[in-house]
Parts: structure tokens; sequence; C-alpha cells
């Protein structure tokens, strides 16, 4: 393909369908980018394709943040090095946002950490849904323009078309702000879960009223799917309270250790996630709207 645009896009490791959609939907050339491990472990990178005097755009979801930050700032580093006009990131799902405070003396408060290890090296940042709860925006600690797509009129959309009768379940307070818009947008009520966690797995919930969920298809709304132990928990209680097995819906599929398999074997009657992580379970396609919030970011 030409590129008119001046604008590249690069796939970091395992992000070739991302990249890929991108490029379709801004009408833009893949660049190719040889990233590999030296047998110490360290990483070795080269941009194949020249990238003097074009938007790079770097396509890497964060959900193995460790193994895939130093990549990504190795390229959004030298793409800059090598004169691109400007270095834009692309991360559907932004790693390392859950640590927004000093919850016990001497912890790192690494979502600032990370966002300041980043910001120096790329001009903007598109991603979808950040685990902003203590943070009130992405402003609050990265230092370049950032864009949020939200899922939730997708999440909607997929409920809308997919579930009759649904009533929306938020399994703790910090979903209440993607339940309670992904509800508005369905037409469907929704309650917010009191959770209580005791550890990383270690998760317990109930349901203030019961009642409100009585005929209908319990429909289970997080942010992020981490251990499951979350969800797990909050389909479960609806189990016990007699209903029927809940349709699990996640924006980010993490799935770290065997989350998904625990989720199906707790009673979920499916998972369902957006392709911000590739799994199996992505019925939900963000890509386009992705596009659109980084063919503003180019525009501007
Ligand atoms: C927490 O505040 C988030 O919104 C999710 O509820 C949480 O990250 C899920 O984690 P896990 O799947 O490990 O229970």
């Amino acid at each position: 393909m030409s590129n008119a645009s001046g604008v590249l896009v690069f796939a970091l490791p395992g992000n070739e369908a991302l990249a890929a959609a991108l490029a379709r939907e801004l009408h833009a050339a893949t660049g190719e980018l040889a990233v590999r491990r030296f047998p110490d472990g360290e990483t070795y990178l080269r941009f194949v394709t020249p990238v003097k005097g074009c938007k790079v755009v770097l396509a890497c979801s964060l959900h193995n943040p460790d193994a895939q930050a130093m990549p990504l700032l190795f390229a959004a580093a030298t793409a800059k090095e090598l004169g691109a006009a400007a270095v834009g990131m692309v991360t559907p799902y932004l790693g390392y946002m859950r640590q927004d405070k000093r919850f016990n003396d001497g912890e790192a408060v690494t979502s600032a950490l990370f966002a300041r290890l980043l910001s120096p090296h790329i001009d903007w940042l598109v991603t979808v849904d950040p685990h902003l709860h203590r943070w009130h925006s992405l402003d609050d600690i990265y230092s370049v323009p950032s864009t949020v797509v939200p899922a939730a009129p997708l999440l909607a959309a997929w409920i809308k078309t997919n579930i009759p009768s649904p009533v929306l379940i938020g399994p703790d307070a910090e979903s209440e702000q993607w339940v309670s818009a992904v509800a508005r947008e369905a037409g469907a009520p929704h309650v917010v879960l009191e959770k209580i966690r005791r550890g990383d797995r270690d998760v317990s919930v109930s349901i203030p009223d019961p009642q409100v969920l009585r005929g209908r298809t319990p429909v289970l709304v997080d942010d992020i799917i981490s251990t499951g132990r979350t969800m797990i928990a909050a389909a479960k209680h609806a189990l016990a309270q007699g209903l029927p097995a809940p349709v699990c819906i996640g924006v980010h599929a993490v799935f770290a250790g065997d989350a998904h398999e625990a989720l199906l074997a707790a009673g979920a009657a499916r998972v369902v996630t957006t392709n911000t992580i590739p799994q199996k379970t992505a019925a939900i396609d963000i890509n386009a709207v992705v596009a659109a919030a980084v063919a503003m970011q180019l525009a501007g």
C-alpha cells in the first residue's frame, strides 16, 4: 500500500491483528519492526521500515506489562531518535493502572511510575476504559494528550442483541461507572454488589436487593477480568440466590492463570469480552472505534 498519509503502524509482538486493523481503518501502511530476545533475555529491536518524517503508531496492548513495556519503550524512543515526526501509542489495555495509591507504607504507586516511564517517549496515547479509580483522568499521571475510548456503547449493543431481558450486575463499587453506563445504553436495570477482597484470590460479594434480579438474565459486567475471582464470587452468589447462570462480560480479558476456565467451572453461562486483549472470548470488536480515536490524534 502507498503511504501517502505518512502514517506507519507498527505491531509490537502479539499485536499484529490490532496493527493490521488500525492500518486498514486509517488507510495507512504497516511498517516492519523486528523484535527478538537475546539469549540472556535482553530485547533486540530494529525498525526495518524507515520512520524518518513519518507519524509512527505503535500498537501494543499491555496485559503482560513487564514483558511488553521494554520493547514498547525501546520502540518509541528509537522511532524518535530516527526522526519520526510523531510517535503515538495505542494500548487498548493499559496495564499498571490499579496500584493508584500507597495502600501500605513503602509500596510503589506503580500507575504513576509507569506513566512517568512512558510519557517522555510518546506524543499521545489512545486506550480503552483504563482503570481510573482514584485517578480521575489519565492527565493526572500521563504528561501527553490521551484519548479514552469507552467500551460501554459496544457492550450495550452486544447485550441488546444477544440477551433477552437482562439485568446488569456490577461486582463491586468500582464497577459502578462501567455498569451504569452500559445499563443506561442497553435500557436495562442494574445493581452493584458489595465486595470484600481479602487477598489476590480471596474475594466475597453480596447482593443488596436480590428481588431486582428475579425473572431476568443476570449479566455480570466489569472492566477487568484478571484472576477472575471477583466475577467468580459474583457468579456463585447469583447462583446461590437461585438465579439463572450469569453471562459474564469484561472489557479487558487479562485472564491470569486459569481465570477463564475457573469462571466457566463456577457456573458462568458464557464469558464475553472485547478484543482489547486477544483472547478467544473476544466477541466484541473495538478496533474500529479505537482507530477513529487514533485518526483524531493523528489529525491534531
Ligand atoms: C477492580 O477494581 C477491577 O475493577 C476488577 O474488579 C478487578 O481488577 C478484577 O480482578 P480479579 O479478576 O483478579 O478479581
